[in-house]
């Protein structure tokens, strides 16, 4: 990995906007995994620990909920309203932020209502959020917008002043600046530790993620190669598109001249198995391996899948057998949970 730029820029790109502080262990570690590393055979294998953000079982979107809520904060809101599936993370945490802070939240999950009260779904109600239900599977589905809307009116009749949080372009974008700072965070982490990964791994869902660290590398002149392993079906062209849109629009928010293109990550599709949060053996067998040989759990949703993915670059031998990469672990815990079928049997 190679350094072109002063240290003393590292923590300096994201101050300007509003920001309320939600994680509570920041920096989270970057820590080492012998055990895993040397079954696996490849570089030795380091763990960014984001499922140790802090608030409700921690996990990238905690991060993001903190530049988020200090948008919603900043426009005077006292409630928010978000939707995602029946077992999001994402929602979870908006309901983790919204009660610490004193906000009604309301969820209109996509299920029926009558899911096992299991995972996310059972930490929605405990962090007192208003759980609704929406009769649709499609994240895209045009209705959506209008049944926001529908809940918007709804709490404004009631006196709230309420914000949208809707994953759509400039929300992404905004969501991104977390992981320019996370970016600032590891460098400053490989920096002390003085080590010089070539390659770090990351699920790929909406993109936010990556496209925030990958202008955060391009932006502080490393050339990290930034690895997504995607974990829906949604198209690589799609997804790649999306990436530099909330990236570039980060950099525009953030004042940064730095441009991202479709050259600057990878993103591989080959480990999404039969769709998006559904799990195959493969993963299950390597949550295990994490687990036993490292005590650290993976996800079957996001983080199973992309440990799959750097588990199969390795034994092709891409990423060479020194060195070391950094896997981000996003978190995702709470879907161990409620996917304890597939996984246990
Ligand atoms: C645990 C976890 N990891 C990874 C991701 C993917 O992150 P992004 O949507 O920013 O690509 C998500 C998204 O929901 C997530 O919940």
């Amino acid at each position: 990995m190679r350094k072109s730029e002063s240290a003393s820029k590292i923590g300096k790109f994201c101050t300007d906007l509003p920001r309320t502080p939600l994680c509570s262990h920041l920096p989270t570690p970057l820590e080492r995994a012998p055990r895993l590393s040397a079954d696996l055979g490849g570089p030795e294998i380091w763990f960014k620990r984001d499922d140790l953000t802090g608030l409700a079982l921690g996990g990238n979107k905690i991060r993001n909920m903190e530049f988020i809520f200090g948008e919603l904060l900043g426009r005077g809101c006292d409630s928010v309203i978000t939707t995602a599936g029946v077992q999001s993370n994402m929602c979870r945490a908006t309901a983790a932020a919204a009660g610490k802070l004193g906000l009604k939240c309301v969820l209109l999950l996509r299920g029926t209502g009558e899911e096992e009260r299991q995972g996310n779904l059972l930490l929605d109600d405990l962090l007192g959020a208003d759980v609704r239900f929406l009769s649709t599977k499609d994240p895209y589905d045009p209705r959506t917008p209008g049944w926001l809307e529908d809940i918007q009116t709804e709490l404004k009749e009631d006196g709230h002043s309420p914000y949208i949080l809707h994953l759509t372009g400039e929300t992404s974008s905004l969501a991104a600046c977390a992981y320019v700072d996370a970016a600032e965070e590891i460098v400053a982490q490989i920096d002390d530790l003085k080590i010089s990964p070539d390659h770090l791994f990351v699920t790929a869902g909406s993109g936010v993620t990556i496209a925030g660290l990958v202008l955060g590398f391009k932006n502080l002149g490393r050339d990290l190669n930034v690895v997504g392993i995607m974990c829906s079906n949604s198209t690589r062209d799609f997804l790649s598109d999306r990436i530099t849109i909330y990236a570039n629009g980060a950099a525009e928010r953030l004042g940064l001249s730095t441009q991202v293109n479709q050259g600057d990550f990878q993103l591989h599709d080959a480990y999404v198995g039969p769709g998006y949060s559904r799990c195959y053996p493969e993963v299950v067998d390597t949550i295990k391996l994490v687990a036993a040989k490292e005590g650290i759990l993976l996800d079957p949703v996001y983080t199973g899948k992309c440990m799959v993915g750097l588990k199969d670059r390795i034994a092709r031998g891409e990423l060479g057998d020194s060195g070391e990469i950094v896997f981000l672990h996003t978190g995702g815990a709470p879907c161990i949970f409620a996917d304890a079928g597939t996984i246990s049997s």
